[in-house]
């Protein structure tokens, strides 16, 4: 009797426990200090100082790393200690928000993972206070899970990508539709550059302050009728006939009962371990890693924007790759236009500046033959060269005009950038230069 009722206690009191207060256990808990020697030694992608520590498995370790003194990054890197190959970052907790010497990362009894600084100041946290949480782990394709007692994921790092999605990770309808660039190998802020998972289309866009709304640069293709996108995720294949693989972006869609999907590239080897990602020089690229491989496990598998792309995506597609301007073909900046005509490129090469935008203190100069980034997935307006000129002229913010003699179509450049040289003369760029430099006759 007595025992019994001890039992049923003990049931009453464990089913409480376990519903609304299941705690993580001590060995699962854990504090990390952002001080001390560093671990991980170059090779490391961005030349960073880095401290790992646990939760890590052969391929994956969260490490805080830093390419200016004293602003360290919460990240997940990928590449294993014992091959000679560089290290890369797959994921991370703090883009724009780097912590100190000193930060700390704690999982504490109550399930939340939490970034603070050495004074208290909470950078990040994954929200999971007291939902059940018992334990966090890497599992073998990268992703970082904090998990209740039935196993199920409270909380995973494949919801939260900036600019990097590994095999299996997806953009959402309902979650994190895009990938953003950071700015350079060396600043880890948001660069202008994003990867947009939209209702019926793929599409890199580009953007600054200076862009009334972003500007498409490229749109992958489907070749098939999108209704609805739900997700977007990133899958490696193995053709089980010859043992291949395959790299694609795959899309559930609404409309259909089929995934759509775009063929990115066929590694060599088992491509698992692959990542894609929108880096800082606005390119896409997929890493394929190799974990049998000794010298050099990676392989670039796929290029948005090559030099020998067949449709003209070339280089001098990407908005940003002659710096603030250039004219440009094949990839190689080698004019800077101006009303002098074409000059030799560098990277002091830019768009001419106005003092006014009095129409009576600027000209235009024209480039016959020249193209823009903008022109190819922006429908533009249709009108005359004049009109589209008097537009740009009335517009203050507008920099110069594009137009397409052939298609009549117009578009208003409010960064120019990079131009690409074409052969066709039905394209033409009208840049705006201040007249003081205008050569007196
Ligand atoms: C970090 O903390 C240690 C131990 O408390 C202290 O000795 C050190 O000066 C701190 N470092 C910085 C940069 O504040
Ligand atoms: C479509 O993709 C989703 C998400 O990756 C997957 O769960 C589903 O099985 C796929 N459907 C088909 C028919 O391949
Ligand atoms: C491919 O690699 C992954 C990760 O290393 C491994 O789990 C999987 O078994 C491999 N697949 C094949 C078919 O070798």
């Amino acid at each position: 009797m007595n025992f019994s009722i001890t039992l049923a206690l003990c049931f009453t009191l464990s089913g409480f426990l376990i519903g609304a207060h299941a705690k993580v256990p001590l060995d699962e808990q854990f504090r990390v200090v952002n001080e001390g020697g560093y671990t991980d030694y170059s090779p490391i992608e961005y030349n960073p100082d880095v401290r790992g520590f646990q939760p890590f498995t052969d391929n994956f370790r969260l490490c805080f790393y830093n390419t200016t003194p004293n602003a360290y990054t919460l990240a997940l890197r990928i590449g294993n200690r014992a091959q000679e190959s560089t290290l890369r970052w797959v994921w991370e907790a703090n883009r724009g928000s780097p912590v100190k010497e000193n930060a700390t990362l704690t999982f504490g009894e109550d399930g939340n993972l939490v970034l603070a600084e050495a004074d208290g100041r909470l950078v990040w946290q994954t929200n999971t206070a007291n939902k059940g949480a018992v334990g966090i782990k890497i599992l073998d394709n990268g992703n970082m899970v904090i998990y209740d007692s039935n196993g199920k994921f409270i909380w995973q790092s494949f919801d939260s990508p900036t600019d990097t999605l590994l095999v299996g990770q997806s953009l959402k309808l309902n979650g994190r539709n895009k990938l953003v660039s950071r700015r350079s190998p060396s600043v880890n802020t948001n660069g202008p550059y994003s990867l947009v998972m939209e209702a019926k289309r793929l599409v890199l866009y580009y953007t600054t302050n200076k862009t009334p709304k972003p500007i498409a640069y490229y749109e992958y293709e489907f070749f098939s009728k999108i209704t609805q996108l739900q997700s977007m995720t990133f899958k490696a294949v193995e053709d089980s006939f010859d043992t291949t693989w395959g790299l694609s972006m795959e899309g559930v869609d609404s409309g259909s009962k089929f995934n759509v999907s775009t063929f990115l590239s066929s590694p060599k080897h088992n491509a698992t371990l692959s990542f894609i990602r929108l880096e800082s020089d606005g390119n896409v690229r997929v890493w394929s890693y190799s974990t049998l491989a000794t010298a050099t496990a990676w392989d670039v598998t796929y290029t948005a924007f090559t030099n020998d792309d067949t449709d003209g995506n070339d280089e001098c597609r990407i908005p940003e790759h002659c710096l603030e301007f250039g004219l440009c073909k094949k990839g190689q900046c080698n004019a800077c236009p101006s009303d002098k005509g074409l000059l030799g490129w560098d990277e002091t090469c830019k768009t001419p500046s106005l003092a006014s935008c009095d129409p009576k203190t600027f000209h235009y100069f024209k480039i016959e033959g020249a193209d823009s980034f903008m022109t190819k997935y922006n429908g533009g307006s249709s009108t005359t060269e004049k009109a589209c000129g008097d537009k740009c002229t009335r517009d203050c913010k507008c920099l110069g005009f594009f137009y397409n003699r052939k298609s009549s179509r117009c578009w208003l450049g409010y960064e120019l950038k990079t131009l690409t040289r074409t052969g066709d003369s039905s394209l033409v760029a009208y840049v705006k230069a201040p007249n003081a430099n205008k050569p007196v006759l």
